[in-house]
């Protein structure tokens, strides 16, 4: 089967429709678009578990703030669609807005308790706005697998917490986090860094790895995990810490001292860009 572009949600609920009654197993990558590395390692992922496979490309306008960069955001629908074809996507679901909100959502999705932390303060209703078009997404075509990366942890929980709690009927699997070679988490926002400030980029990481590093030496309390990081953070003038949190990966809140594995997760800006990343420490 080749890739086809399907924008409608009449339209691929008709298509899925054989697939589902012949039992064929169908994985979704829910994505915004400005596809990379790391949307690649998730389709190539899917690609294997998957008997029909479909990438959506939305870049959904209820998880950006007023103030965030939802017009900016970058959009390039034929690499995108060059970049599914070279991976054997079956379908692509690229709804325009009109399709997937025709009148303005009265119904959200919110996952109290894990988004209180980490980017949730900073990003009021992001993770709502993130729950809601994923659940949408996944009654439109009701996929038995959907993959999501590591990279953004917090997001990972919250649609696993969704999953659970409203018992749908779809396994989440978290992939890996992919790097470049310097470190750096691959992201779409990476393209808008520029080169002095991609030198700078990789500094997050390496604050999480310091906090990492702390923990394997046998630092139990977080206070000084933390200290060790963002001593590395303060090194680069040109660097804003937003947060550096130490917090249980189950439910992303704070943790005092280590007894069980960790999550360090930060997030930065570099100018105008905003980095997250994270780490997952098992002491
Ligand atoms: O991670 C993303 O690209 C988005 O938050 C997602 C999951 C596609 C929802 O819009």
């Amino acid at each position: 089967m080749s890739t086809e572009l399907v924008q409608t949600i009449a339209e691929i609920r008709h298509r899925l429709e054989s697939i589902r009654s012949s039992h064929q197993i169908i994985g979704l990558v829910p994505t915004m678009g400005a596809l990379h590395a790391g949307h690649e390692s998730l389709i190539q992922q899917a690609r294997k578990e998957a008997d029909c496979l479909v990438v959506s490309i939305f870049v959904n306008p209820l998880q950006f703030g007023p103030k965030e960069d939802y017009t900016r955001y970058p959009r390039m629908p034929e690499a995108d669609l060059d970049f599914c074809r070279r991976l054997d996507v079956d379908l692509i679901f690229a709804p325009e807005v009109e399709e997937m909100y025709p009148t303005p959502s009265l119904t959200s999705v919110e996952v109290a308790r894990m988004t209180d932390h980490l980017c949730g303060p900073f990003r009021p209703g992001h993770f709502s706005g993130v729950a809601t078009v994923v659940a949408k997404l996944f009654h439109i075509i009701q996929p038995q697998r959907a993959y999501f990366g590591e990279k953004d942890a917090q997001q990972l929980r919250v649609i696993e917490r969704m999953v659970s709690d409203l018992n749908l009927a779809v396994t989440v699997v978290a992939v890996p986090t992919v790097r470049e070679s310097d470190g750096l988490a691959v992201s779409s926002r990476n393209q808008y860094l520029s080169p002095e400030e991609r030198r700078s980029a990789p500094i997050l990481y390496r604050a999480l790895q310091a906090a990492q590093q702390a923990i394997a030496e046998g630092v139990l309390d977080c206070g000084e995990a933390r200290k060790r990081a963002l001593a590395v953070l303060e090194q680069d003038q040109s660097v804003k810490v937003e947060y550096l949190e130490i917090v249980d990966p189950e439910e992303m809140q704070p943790v005092e001292q280590i007894t069980g594995p960790v999550r360090v997760a930060g997030a930065i800006r570099i100018g105008a860009i905003r980095l997250i990343d994270n780490l997952l420490i098992a002491p």
